[in-house]
Order: structure tokens, then sequence, then C-alpha cells
């Protein structure tokens, strides 16, 4: 058990990475509590865990206020004593609404930097401070191959937060390292999500996509959870302030 004694928040935890990162976690033996604004979808989390014989906690979160992300650490402070490690990963792609940047409307940009940039810093923000008063810990962030190159055309609003995301991760990891907190970005390539479900539903952007992908095919939510594993455990006491790709090589063609 590679997570065992260790209590991890998992933002954006009902569905997709987030919710194979929160299973992937408990099997390794970590206590998880999961943070999302889809009530149902974060219990269902929760309970696969507890019915597979783990421990999980399901606290109601939108990212973008202040005041539930401060809940949410106290709720994982509450139920389990402590907070070892924080994997920001709630995000919106707001499909059929982003946009070119002449053609980007100011409320969809603001709602998708609300949640995507401010929501990872609110995430951490919070995080740090719990794992500040306990000598240490681990934050990842996701990231994205659209924050790194051309590759969000199209999607100016959340191709920028993560390119926000990406300094906010630098920043964090310069500042929190002699605190003990490691902090690292994760860069999935093209997932088979429920964020990516209306843009592939389009076969000829999904074929394409997946054309960009070295390794041919797009991802699975599980592609990922290999190296979140290995960015919430002590195997990566010397990683801070990296780039980890599970993309398939995407970013790099
Ligand atoms: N799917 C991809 O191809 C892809 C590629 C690169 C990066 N990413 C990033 O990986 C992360 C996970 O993506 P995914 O594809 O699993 O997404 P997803 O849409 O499948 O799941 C996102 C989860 O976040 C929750 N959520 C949305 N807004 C929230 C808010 N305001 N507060 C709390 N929870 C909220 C949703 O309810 C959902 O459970 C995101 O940061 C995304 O930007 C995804």
């Amino acid at each position: 058990m590679r997570l065992k004694d260790k209590v991890i928040l998992v933002t954006g935890g009902g569905m997709g990475m987030g919710r194979a990162a929160a299973l992937a976690f408990a099997h390794e033996g970590a206590s998880v509590v999961i943070a999302d604004v889809n009530d149902e979808a974060g219990n269902a989390t929760a309970q696969a865990i507890q019915q597979s014989g783990g421990a999980a906690h399901f606290v109601h979160a939108d990212v973008s206020r202040a005041a539930d992300c401060e809940a949410m650490v106290a709720a994982a402070l509450n139920r389990f004593g402590k907070l070892n490690v924080c994997y920001a990963n709630a995000a919106v792609q707001l499909v059929g609404q982003d946009a070119r940047a002449h053609e980007l409307s100011e409320e969809i940009w603001d709602r998708t930097m609300a949640i995507n940039l401010k929501g990872a810093w609110l995430t951490c923000k919070y995080a740090i401070a719990a794992m500040l008063k306990s000598g240490g810990g681990s934050i990842i962030i996701a990231g994205s191959p659209t924050g790194m190159s051309g590759a969000g055309a199209g999607f100016t609003a959340y191709s920028s937060s993560k390119g926000g995301v990406h300094g906010l991760m630098r920043v964090m990891a310069a500042d929190y390292a002699r605190d003990g907190i490691r902090v690292n970005a994760l860069i999935p390539g093209p997932m088979k999500t429920p964020l990516t479900k209306d843009l592939f539903a389009d076969p000829t952007v999904a074929e394409a996509l997946a054309r960009r992908v070295m390794l041919g095919r797009l991802g699975e939510a599980e592609d990922v959870t290999g190296l979140l594993v290995f960015l919430a455990s002590d195997e990566s006491a010397f990683c801070t302030g990296g780039f980890y790709m599970a993309d398939g090589g995407f970013t790099a063609l």
C-alpha cells in the first residue's frame, strides 16, 4: 500500500480523472475526501470506495468560492485529522461557448477563470495552510497541453486558464519547498471523460486528436492514475515544480 496513512483531498472527484484518482488513491490505502459541485457523482465516488472497504468522505464544494474551499479542507481535518495530499483537479471546458479571442464573451472568460484558475488557487490556499501546520505535503494540479502549445486553438479561456495554472504551480513550488510542501502538475493528453464528451461527439475532432497522440489513441481516465499515485506518495520526495505528462506523447509532437 503506497499511500497508507495519507489523507488526500480530490476536487472534482465525482467524475472523469478525479473519480479515477480517488479510487486509485483509496486502493493504495489513502483516506480520500472527494469535493465536487455534483453531489450525486461525488457521493457515488465516496460510496464506491466505502463499498470496497476504503475510507472516503464527500463534501459539496464549488472551488470558485473561497468559503467552500475553506470548508472542504476543514472537512478533511475534521473527518480524518490531517491533510497530506491535495489534488486540485476540478475544471470546466465550456465547449460551444469558449472561442477564439475576438468571439469570446466576457462571461465565459470569467466563468472559466473563476473555476479553473481562481479555483485551483483557492483550493491550494486552504490546503497549504493546513499542510504548513502539519509539516508538509504534496500538491498536484491538473494542467493541460492547451496551456503549453497551440493545442487549445479555439479555446481561449480554457487554454489561458491552464497557462495560469502552470504558473501557479511553479510559484507555489518555489514558495513552499522549504516548508516541505511539494507542488507538481499532471498533464493529461486528450482523454475520454465527461469533460470532452461534447468535443469528441464529432468523430472528425476525436480522430484528428487521436492522430496527434504518438501512441495512437485517446486516453482513458485510468491512464493518469499511476503518475498521480507516484506524485502523492513519498516515492516522489525529490520532485517539485515539475510537469508530469500522461498524454501518449501528445504534447511533444
Ligand atoms: N479530459 C481531457 O482531455 C483533459 C486534458 C487535459 C487536462 N484535463 C484536465 O484534467 C482535469 C480533469 O478533467 P476531466 O476530463 O476528468 O473532467 P470532467 O469534466 O470529466 O470532471 C470534472 C469534475 O469536476 C467537477 N467540477 C466542475 N466544476 C466544479 C467546481 N466549480 N467545483 C468543484 N467541482 C467541479 C465536475 O462535477 C466533475 O465531477 C481538469 O482540470 C481538466 O482541465 C483534461
